[in-house]
């Protein structure tokens, strides 16, 4: 049995302890936005926070997690208002929803850290895969989210994709509105 807790709920997982923690989370705990990628450890897609660090989750196992505290995507903020998912989706900066749960726990990690961080700083940081080449606007982006979280700007919600959450929810019981 391994402990950890996960998004400020204490769990415990009857599981191999030598089980990526990715698989833990997405197949035991449900929480399917920490995507799977590579499952290498280059990606980024299965980035979490743990205990205020972005680590790959596909690459620790979940004796190496015991007693930490995880964050995934769907604790970040149950309504999509940190000041990062805000920046980039006012930015238009995600072309996909694969690669964009990772970046965003490692630009929240980042900022965590450091809320306001030179463009080198962010590059360094955000070693996540996107296909897309999002980078430039994905650095302001994630630059002007620290000027939100210094209170040096305000960002306004952008609009709701239109999906009802209890629909959500049948899909993906870990979406369920609390
Ligand atoms: Fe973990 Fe790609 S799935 S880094
Ligand atoms: Fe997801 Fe580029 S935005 S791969």
């Amino acid at each position: 049995m391994t402990r950890l807790t996960v998004n400020n709920e204490a769990v415990e997982y009857l599981l191999d302890p030598a089980t990526p923690l990715l698989w833990a989370l997405r197949d035991a705990s449900n929480l399917t936005g920490t995507k799977y990628g590579c499952g290498t450890g280059s990606c980024g897609a299965c980035t979490v926070d743990i205990d205020g660090r972005a680590v790959r989750a596909c690459q620790t196992t979940l004796a190496q997690a015991e007693g930490s505290f995880v964050t995934t995507i769907e604790g970040l903020s149950r309504d999509r208002t940190h000041p990062v998912q805000l920046a980039l989706i006012a930015d238009n900066v995600p072309q996909c929803g694969f690669c964009i749960p990772g970046i965003v726990m490692a630009a929240a990690a980042l900022l965590k850290r450091n809320a306001a961080p030179s463009e080198e700083a962010v590059a360094a940081a955000i070693t996540n895969l996107c296909r897309c080449g999002i980078y430039p606007r994905l650095i302001e982006s994630i630059q002007r989210a620290g000027r939100a979280m210094r209170g040096d700007e305000t960002i306004t919600a952008g609009a709701r994709p239109g999906i009802d959450p209890a629909d959500a929810a049948k899909r993906v019981p870990a979406l369920s509105p609390k």
